[in-house]
């Protein structure tokens, strides 16, 4: 079996329109259920994802006024208000631009000491919503997807993880001298796949080698993003330099 016959779409494209087409595809998804319930990612990949969403809204397409969102992953030990928290990212980048309820936006608290019942709360909520419809992903140059590392059990869900040294080197460049969180509360792999359809982001070189291993190497809890390749509605698009 061919590589891109494992999925049900694999685009490879330029750079710059790896987020226009997902912003269009979710735009489309939102146009056709008003209500529908996107699972988000944070990166840098994202930006300009969110950029271009937001262009849908500000010209009138779409609204997100019945949306609901439930973002991937929080740090662990983090205030939300904090500025280098996923919940800052989101209302910068999205957030604060569209016309979102803040009722309908579902974020896990990295704030709390009991997190177990933060994780199970979250995992409730998503049940209770009728799951998520579409959810968008990026991917770590280790093969993460949310913050489930190499090892992740392919039926894990909603919980605290430790973050890999190679995610803390990466991660170090935002928190800028401070202090990097090593700990982390994420959506578990089998949170991830039970969205009806998925759809996943990579740009740049730095991504090609994991991109190589996910879409034709072992599917194996060392790369976490292979388990996509199991997802019965998953896009890929990634640019031409992730995908060398
Ligand atoms: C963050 C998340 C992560 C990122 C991944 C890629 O919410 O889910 O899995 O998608 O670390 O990040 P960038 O896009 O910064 O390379």
């Amino acid at each position: 079996m061919s590589v891109e016959e494992q999925f049900t779409f694999l685009e490879v494209t330029k750079a710059e329109e790896v987020a226009k087409l997902a912003a269009k595809i979710v735009a489309n998804n939102i146009k056709e259920n008003p209500k529908i319930v996107l699972g988000l990612a944070t990166g840098n990949t994202m930006i300009s994802f969110y950029r271009e969403l937001v262009k849908y809204y500000k010209k009138g397409f779409i609204s997100f006024s019945r949306v609901k969102t439930f973002n991937l992953d929080e740090y662990y030990g983090l205030d939300s208000k904090s500025k280098t928290s996923f919940r800052n990212f989101m209302n910068k980048n999205l957030f604060d631009k569209v016309d979102i309820k803040e009722k309908n936006i579902n974020f896990l608290d990295g704030d709390v000491k009991n997190f177990e019942k933060e994780c199970k709360r979250y995992e409730n909520k998503i049940k209770e919503v009728g799951g998520i419809n579409l959810q968008i992903l990026g991917i770590g140059v280790n093969g993460h997807i949310g913050f489930n590392e190499p090892g992740s059990s392919f039926t894990s869900v909603t919980r605290k993880v430790k973050l890999s040294q190679s995610t803390q080197k990466v991660n170090a460049k935002e928190f800028r001298g401070k202090e990097i969180p090593k700990y982390a509360l994420t959506m578990g792999i089998k949170t991830i796949l039970s969205a009806n359809k998925t759809i996943l982001l990579a740009i740049g070189g730095e991504k090609a080698r994991i991109i190589k291993k996910t879409l034709e190497g072992k599917i194996t809890k060392k790369v976490p993003a292979s388990v996509l390749r199991k997802h019965k509605n998953i896009l890929i698009i990634i640019d031409c330099k992730a995908g060398e």
